[in-house]
């Protein structure tokens, strides 16, 4: 995986056109750009592939939309920080009202798919109603939204 480190200061220039993230000085960020391969926990016995996640695609969306914790200057988190979505077995009554729970967010799979997959979803669900009130009008690309084009068959 490729990465790159920019002293903060200069990142600043960058981040005020893309929204409010706001810095502390002289510390230095590594955002890793491309691909991440994303896995299941190794307690999980994993049923599908790993997920290639380019990550360096959504950065027209603000840095906290997925790293929802972050507060600008600390270090960034993974996902499966303890306590946060490590959970490795399926909770038993998982959504209420037809959303997940607090609790049950915290199973990693529920997470990403509902980070990952809900969002592309969400921009599909859209372009269908876009497609359906204007002709010829442009829709926004989104990402794959079935289970082979993100966990694809070896
Ligand atoms: C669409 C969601 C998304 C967006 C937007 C996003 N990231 Fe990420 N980022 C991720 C995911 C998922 C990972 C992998 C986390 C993991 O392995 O647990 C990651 C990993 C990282 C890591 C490595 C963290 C680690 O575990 O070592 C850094 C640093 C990072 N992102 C910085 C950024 C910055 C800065 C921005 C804004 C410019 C940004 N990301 C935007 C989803 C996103
Ligand atoms: C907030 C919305 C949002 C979130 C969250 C998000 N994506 Fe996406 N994703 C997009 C959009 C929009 C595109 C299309 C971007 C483009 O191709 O210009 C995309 C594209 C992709 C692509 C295809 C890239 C390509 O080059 O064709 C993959 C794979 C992908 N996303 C995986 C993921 C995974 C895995 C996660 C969760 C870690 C994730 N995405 C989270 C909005 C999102
Ligand atoms: C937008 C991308 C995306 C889509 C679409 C998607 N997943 Fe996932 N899925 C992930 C990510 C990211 C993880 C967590 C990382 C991992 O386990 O590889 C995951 C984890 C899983 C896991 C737990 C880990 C494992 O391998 O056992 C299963 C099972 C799974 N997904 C099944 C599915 C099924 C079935 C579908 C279709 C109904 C689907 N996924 C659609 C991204 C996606």
């Amino acid at each position: 995986m490729q990465k790159k480190c920019i002293v903060l200061s200069c990142l600043l220039v960058v981040a005020v056109t893309w929204s409010t993230v706001a810095f502390s000085e002289d510390k230095l960020l590594c955002i890793p750009l491309g691909s991440i391969a994303l896995k299941a926990p190794a307690q999980a016995k994993a049923q599908r592939a790993d997920v290639d996640f380019p990550h360096s695609v959504h950065f027209g969306y603000k840095c906290q939309d997925c790293h929802h914790t972050w507060d600008g200057g600390a270090e960034i988190k993974s996902c499966m920080t303890a306590g946060c979505h490590d959970q490795v077995t399926p909770p038993k009554r998982p959504l209420k009202k037809g959303e997940y729970t607090e609790a049950s967010i915290k199973y990693y799979k529920y997470a990403y798919h509902v980070l990952c997959r809900d969002c592309h979803q969400e921009i599909k669900v859209t372009n269908k109603k876009i497609a359906k009130a204007v002709a010829n009008v442009e829709i926004q690309k989104t990402g794959p939204t079935g289970c082979n084009e993100c966990h694809p068959k070896h």
